[in-house]
This record gives C-alpha cells, sequence and structure tokens, in this order.
C-alpha cells in the first residue's frame, strides 16, 4: 500500500494522509540551525548541536508519537483545524505534504479555507521560515483567526529533560510586539537567544505554557485557541512558549500570506545587553528584516533550490528505471547530505542527545558525499584524524562542537583505524589532491603534537598488524564494525554498556572482518604509498596485505562461507559448528569485495551461501540462526529478540557489500537484485508492511526469524546511504573515480539497455553514455581507449564517453 507518490520534476514526496504508518519526516538546514519536520508539522529545531543547542522542545517516546514542532491553530466559526492535521487532530477536507529538498509544504483545506504552510531554512542562516497563506476559496466572506505556538527547550536536551527543580524557575522571555523572545539563561553564561516573530500586527500573544494550554487543555486543544483569545500571559520560570495570535477577514477569493521566523541569536560577550535586563535584539531585528516581504522569502527558497540544483548536477542518471532514478538522482544523495550534516545525532530514532561524531560511521558517511562537497570532506578528514592517538587506535566518538574525542564511548574499537584509511583513499580518488596528505594532523586533538596525514594513516595501518591474534588475524577488541559483537565483554551486570566495558580482556578474540578490510585498505594504502610515500613502506603494506589473505583463506574459512570470529578462547564464531549464528553477513561481503577467495572459488561458494540462508525477499539478513538467548561470550548481539538489529535483522548498511561482492565475482543480476530488495523506492507499495518514509533507507528491517519480518526501523541516519551510492554509482553504474582518473565498470542487470550520465569530476564535466552491445569497449571523444580508465584531458572542461558493455 502507498501513502503518497514521488513527483522527479519537482523533486518531493507527496503524501495524501496524514495517517502515515509513522511519521515521515524531512530535514531543513545546511550548517547551523536545523530543524526536523514530520508530514504533519511535528518535530524540532536545534543550532549546531542538538544536545547543547536546543531551540524547541520535543518529547520522544510519546504517546501520540509526533509531538512538538511549529504548530498552527486556525479558528472559524468557534471550530478549530491545523494546516498539518497535527496538532489539532480534526479531519480535513484536503490534506497534503510535499518534502522537497530542504523544504516541506504542508497543506491543509476546511470548510473552504485552504492553508498552505511552506518550511524551510535558508542557507547560511540561522532561522526557519514559515510562510502560511491562507486562501478563501469560498463565495462569502471569512472571519478568521490564527495562532501560532511553538515550546521553548531550555537549550541543554537532557537537562531539560530531567532538571525540573532547576528549570521550573529558570524560563524567562521578552515581548517586543509580534516578536516573542526566549531568553532563558542569558541573564548568566549564555550569549544566545531564540525568538519567534511575525510580519503583522497581533492581537494577542502567550508565552506561559500554562496560560495557553489551561489547566487540563493539551497540545491539540489549547484552552487560549478553543476560547479564541490570547492570555497575553508573560512566563517566568515554568514552561516558556511562544504564541501568537493573529485576526483576519478574508473576501470572497482572497489570500493572505504570513510570514513567520522562528530564529536565533548570538551576541557578543561585550554587546549582550541594550539596557539592563534588556537583551541586545539588534541580530533579531536584522534577520527579521531579511525576510518580511514575500519576494525575499521566494528569492530565499529560490536560492534553496539552485544550490540543490547544483549540488545534484554532479552526479546525473537517466537510466529509463524512474525508481533507479529518483534515487541516484535524489534521494540517495539527498541522504547522503543529511547524514553528512547530521551523523548519527538527531532523527525519529536518535534523540540527539547521545552520540556526538562516529570515528567509522564518519569515515563511512564520506564515502558518499566526497563528491558532492570536496572541501567540506577534507576538513572532515583532518578532523576526523585528530582523535587518533599515537600508536594509530584512536577514540570512537567525537563532539562536533568540541571536535574532541568523547571519552564516554572510549576506544578500542579496531575496525576505527582502517576506515581512516578508507575515506582518506576516497577523497585522494575523488580530488587528486595529494596535499592532504601533507597537513599536519594532532594525535587525541593536541596541537603540540602533531604528523602528516599520511604519518597517521601509515599509523592505522601498524596498529592492525601489531594486534594481531593466535591465528593471525586481526584482534577485535570492543567490537568490530559490529557494535553487538562484543567478545570481551562478559558482562553480568544489567544496563551495564556492552560497548565499553571488557571486563575480560582474553587477547585472543580475533575478527575476520578486519581482517577482510585490512586486505581492503591495505592495497589502498600500498597504492597511496606508491604514489606519494616511498617504495619500500608500499612493498611492506603489500606484503602485509597479501598475507593476510592467505591467512583468512587458511584460518578464515569456515567450509561453505567466511567465519565471522574467533571468541575470546579460540570458539569459532559464524561456523556450521555453532548452534545459532551460523553464518554472518558481513565476512562474506567483504572479503569477496576485497577479492578474497576469487581464484580459490571460496568467493562464489561464499555468496551461494548468502543467497540460501541469508536472503530474503525483503533483504539480507545478518546472521542466521538468531540467537534466541543471552550468550554472555558474544554479547549484545545475543540481547535483542531473534529478527532485530544486529541479532539477524536486515542491517540494510551491510548489504551493499554483498552486491558489490556480487559485482566483483561477477554476477550483475544478484548484485541489482540484491540493490532492489532494500531500495526504498522500489519498497513503496509495501509502505503498510516497511512502515518507514518510502524515500530514505533505514538501519534496518525486522528480518525473517522476528515476528515483524520487513519492518524497517531507524530511518534516515545510517552508513546505508553512503554505502548503497557508493554500490549503484561506483559497482553497478560502475562509475567509479581512480588514483589517475575516472574509470569506468559497468555491471548492468540484462533488464537495463544501457544509461546516459552526467559527472563532474576533478572540475570536468563527463558526459556518459553506457550501451549493451555484448563487448566492453571505450572512446572517450570519439578515440578509443584501452582498459576502463579515461586518460585525463587537462583543459578540456567537457568529455564525451561512449561506453559499451
Ligand atoms: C550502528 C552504528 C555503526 C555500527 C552498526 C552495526 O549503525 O552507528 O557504527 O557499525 O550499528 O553495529
Ligand atoms: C547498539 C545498536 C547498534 C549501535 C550501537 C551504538 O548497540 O544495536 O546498532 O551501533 O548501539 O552505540
Amino acid at each position: 500500500m502507498k501513502y503518497g507518490a514521488f513527483d522527479d520534476k519537482t523533486r518531493e514526496y507527496r503524501i495524501d494522509t496524514p495517517a502515515t504508518p509513522l511519521p515521515w519526516i524531512n530535514y531543513l538546514g545546511n550548517d547551523g540551525f536545523f530543524s526536523l519536520i514530520s508530514n504533519t508539522g511535528g518535530g524540532y529545531s536545534f543550532f549546531r548541536d542538538a544536545k547543547l543547542r536546543r531551540i524547541t522542545r520535543y518529547r520522544y517516546n510519546n504517546a501520540g508519537p509526533d509531538d512538538g514542532g511549529r504548530r498552527y491553530y486556525i479558528r472559524e466559526g468557534g471550530e478549530i483545524w491545523s494546516p498539518g492535521f497535527l496538532p489539532c487532530r480534526t479531519p480535513l477536507d484536503r490534506y497534503q505534504c510535499r518534502h522537497g529538498l530542504g523544504y516541506t509544504v504542508l497543506e491543509g483545506e476546511k470548510n473552504g479555507l485552504a492553508a498552505s504552510l511552506t518550511c524551510f531554512v535558508p542557507l547560511g542562516e540561522a532561522c526557519e521560515i514559515n510562510r502560511l497563506t491562507l486562501h478563501n476559496r469560498t463565495g462569502s466572506p471569512k472571519n478568521i483567526q490564527l495562532f501560532s505556538a511553538v515550546e521553548w527547550c531550555l537549550w541543554n536536551a537532557p537537562d531539560d529533560a530531567q532538571n525540573f527543580q532547576r528549570n521550573y524557575n529558570t524560563g524567562e522571555v521578552e515581548i517586543d510586539g509580534s516578536v516573542l523572545y526566549h531568553k532563558t539563561e542569558y541573564r548568566e553564561r549564555r550569549n544566545h537567544y531564540a525568538f519567534f516573530s511575525v510580519n503583522a500586527p497581533v492581537s494577542g500573544f502567550d508565552t506561559d505554557r500554562e496560560a495557553f494550554l489551561g489547566r487540563f487543555g493539551g497540545w491539540d486543544a489549547p484552552a487560549a485557541v478553543i476560547e479564541g483569545k490570547s492570555r497575553n500571559s508573560v512566563a517566568s520560570g515554568w514552561s516558556p512558549i511562544a504564541s501568537h495570535s493573529l485576526e483576519l477577514t478574508l473576501a470572497p477569493g482572497e489570500s493572505r500570506t504570513f510570514l513567520f521566523v522562528l530564529g536565533y541569536c548570538e551576541n557578543p560577550e561585550e554587546d549582550k545587553w541594550e539596557q539592563r535586563g534588556v537583551i541586545n535584539k539588534a541580530p533579531a531585528r536584522a534577520m527579521i528584516s531579511r525576510f518580511s516581504t514575500e519576494e525575499q522569502v521566494r528569492a530565499a527558497l529560490d536560492a534553496l533550490k539552485d544550490y540543490w540544483d547544483s549540488l545534484l548536477g554532479r552526479f546525473q542518471i537517466e537510466s529509463g528505471d524512474e525508481r533507479l532514478d529518483r534515487m541516484v538522482n535524489i534521494w540517495n544523495q539527498y541522504q547522503c547530505m543529511v547524514t553528512f550534516n547530521l551523523s548519527r545525532s538527531a532523527s525519529y530514532f536518535e534523540s540527539g542527545t547521545g552520540r556526538g561524531m562516529g570515528f567509522r560511521d564518519s569515515c563511512q558517511d564520506l564515502l558518499g558525499f566526497v563528491h558532492l562537497v570536496p572541501d567540506r570532506a577534507r576538513q572532515r578528514i583532518l578532523d576526523i584524524a585528530s582523535i587518533q592517538f599515537e600508536d594509530g587506535s584512536t577514540w570512537h566518538q567525537y563532539q562536533p562542537l568540541t571536535r574532541r574525542g568523547n571519552a564516554d564511548a572510549g576506544t578500542g574499537f579496531n575496525d576505527d583505524p582502517l576506515w581512516l584509511i578508507a575515506c582518506a583513499a576516497a577523497y585522494l580518488r575523488e580530488t587528486g589532491d595529494s596535499s592532504i596528505l601533507r597537513e599536519q594532523v594532532p594525535f587525541d586533538s593536541n596541537p603540540n603534537h602533531t604528523q602528516s596525514l599520511f604519518e597517521h594513516l601509515r599509523r592505522s595501518f601498524r596498529y592492525i598488524l601489531t594486534h594481531l591474534g593466535p591465528h593471525g588475524l586481526p584482534l577485535i577488541g570492543r567490537a568490530d564494525w559490529n557494535d553487538c559483537l562484543n567478545l570481551n565483554c562478559f558482562s553480568d551486570e544489567p544496563g551495564e554498556s556492552f560497548q565499553t566495558c571488557a571486563n575480560f580482556e582474553s587477547g585472543k578474540a580475533e575478527s575476520v572482518f578486519i581482517a577482510a578490510m585490512f586486505v581492503k585498505y591495505g592495497r589502498e594504502y600500498a597504492e597511496i604509498c606508491r604514489r606519494w610515500g616511498n617504495a619500500e613502506e608500499t612493498e611492506k603494506a603489500l606484503s602485509a596485505a597479501n598475507e593476510m589473505e592467505q591467512v583468512v583463506l587458511r584460518s578464515g574459512w569456515d567450509g561453505e562461507w567466511f567465519l565471522r570470529a574467533y571468541d575470546a578462547f579460540g570458539g569459532k564464531v559464524g561456523s556450521r559448528e555453532c548452534e545459532e549464528g551460523q553464518i554472518y553477513i558481513e565476512p562474506q561481503g567483504f572479503c569477496v569485495l576485497a577479492g578474497i577467495g576469487l581464484k580459490e572459488g571460496y568467493a562464489k561458494t561464499a555468496l551461494e551461501s548468502v543467497k540460501k540462508q541469508l536472503t530474503t525477499k525483503f533483504g539480507t539478513c545478518l546472521l542466521t540462526p538468531c540467537y534466541t538467548s543471552y550468550h554472555k561470550e558474544l554479547g549484545e548481539i545475543s540481547s535483542y529478540p531473534p529478527g532485530f538489529k544486529e541479532n539477524g535483522g536486515i542491517f540494510c548498511h551491510n548489504n551493499p557489500w554483498v552486491s558489490i561482492a556480487e559485482t566483483v565475482a561477477g554476477d550483475p543480476e544478484e548484485a541489482f537484485e540484491i540493490y532492489r530488495r532494500t531500495c526504498p523506492a522500489y519498497l513503496e507499495e509495501l509502505s503498510d508492511i516497511h512502515r518507514t518514509e518510502p524515500y530514505v533507507y533505514s538501519q534496518m528491517i525486522a528480518g525473517m526469524e522476528s515476528t515483524r519480518f520487513g519492518e524497517a526501523k531507524n530511518s534516515w541516519l545510517t552508513g546505508t546511504a553512503a554505502w548503497t551510492f557508493v554500490n549503484v554509482s561506483q559497482y553497478i553504474l560502475g562509475i567509479r573515480p581512480g588514483f589517475d582518473g575516472l574509470e569506468l565498470w559497468p555491471c548492468l542487470p540484462a533488464f537495463l539497455p544501457g544509461y546516459r550520465a552526467v559527472r563532474l569530476f576533478r572540475g570536468t564535466e563527463y558526459r556518459v553514455s553506457v550501451k549493451r552491445t555484448g563487448g566492453f569497449s571505450i572512446r572517450a571523444d570519439g578515440q578509443p581507449v584501452e582498459g576502463h580508465l579515461i586518460p585525463p584531458a587537462p583543459g578540456k572542461s567537457v568529455r564525451e564517453i561512449e561506453v559499451t558493455v
């Protein structure tokens, strides 16, 4: 069942009912100010850091799961309703939500009055604009009252939800005509405030929640709105809010537009006050004046559209399959930018108060956005590398505000160092900018202790080599990519973090997955050394990677698939000898994509086993059979009920590894099938089962052993976005950045006769046309090319590339 439809021309997803299975959301904002917005107008806003600078309040895990956000109430003849259905829940005569790139439009109609609300964050501005147009479609005049409302969060989101003995006393506001200011804690150490304004005179306002809602009122029916009368309340302590009321009469056919601005401002320390106790409003006034006319707002919205056009214009295809095109051209790249901006901080599943930027997460996200914003990718790599330690290991997370390693999450995730090589290599392939290797980068954020990025990569590589276990495989540490396979944790304590405790450092638990990464990224590192380092290091790296390949073949093969690991006692994990958890997806995908076992025939066998044992109509499960009881020696993985999350869920992130592996092993049909099974646009008709947004990937879909098989969770902030984009763009379509230039390796399923693409690469526009004729050839600007690499033609701004396959 579908709840809406894609509109590829406008690059929007249109939703036809407020009653989507879950709130279906969108993101507004690109750098400082961010908002989440659902198809009913729910969500919240924050500045830069969802934990420490939360602007509006949101209650996670609430009954009525989509509270919060920008709220609008229209009151006509005693009836009240909201343009986006919530918070009023009054049935509408017409409803539509359109999520576009960086903006959302909610349209509601009731009794011949149409409301259209456009929400977006203008480029480079710390505010959200809400443009609300009311249109009288009837033949009689209408007398209308319009109420707005936002609920302020007291900046620090966890404290806001906990520290009530203090927080019920700190709330402070100022009121200046149509501008309602929130200034809690400004009197002491904060130099920032927020405001909510409208570009028209108000007939009343409220800033105190209780006054507005009434003793028993909720957001769906605030007393002030029900009675049609603001209380003009001035909050002092308790819960400050901002609500305007406006009165208007619309003649038949008349429309009227209001511009609301939800803004965030900072003042220099010495310029905080206008007068004693009165905040300096100059930056707010300036911001409001930039968005006080419809022309200004239209221009800002156009600028936002141009921004997305030029970003997405860097990679566009026409394949004849509209679902493939819309994912590649629009939604997958869009999601890659959102994960670049938000990492794993704020979604409807991530509270914005937990994790900062993950080391491995951020490195992998970069694989999906490096072609879109290479300069920002460069800075991101340097930021990430600066939380590494001298021995090559690293903090597992860092805080975006301080850019320092996060002691709560600790260290010791032994896959981390190799992801740094992966993302540096991706950057070098995309840009050719080897100057990044010479950048001086701190260890553990200490500016007095730096080495070149190249040296950081060397230490990443060395770290693995100096931490090998009894079989010569890399030690797993606290966990590798699979956060929940905690082989040294042995936890008995309820609530103890599986990932940061290590009650039994065996010095023995080994990971076949890290071994595969070492083969893949060790060879990348060797390439980097060959070009920009020294011959001796190149040889050393290559032979270490080759040696590791042998170790995997010797000690990492289980007969029909690759083993997952050895536990703390040297027992096998992911083996047919195990009672549960006999086969895991990660080593099958990663070993084969690293080229391990291709010659020996192991690769094909492993992929066959994946097909037989792990593949379902909704995607490939992480493992089978699922663990049915808690295994202390395995950790968190066995804490989930069967079929959820890492315990045999369809963890979408690693499905593309298997798809890539299929392209490497030469099966384009299965490669595409794997891509298709978890690709949201192809699942649109299953929205009632899948339940999350059909325009973005989710982290997990419940696996075959779950009672909720096929149901997705944790949409938006997942490494799936980056890896599926790498898969479809570089391996299936085969447009692959190489160190020496663009390479073409299409691996197309039979139903695709070819495709056309435009790819901006190192300042040149490549116009690629691929046709299936039965034989491989490339012509670049009419000239035949040997092999897969298109030799660069300096000075040419456009290249015509014809490929046959
Ligand atoms: C989550 C984490 C990621 C981890 C994955 C598998 O998505 O963000 O770091 O690799 O789970 O456990
Ligand atoms: C849990 C989740 C995993 C995630 C981790 C992050 O273990 O199962 O997916 O990566 O938390 O801390």
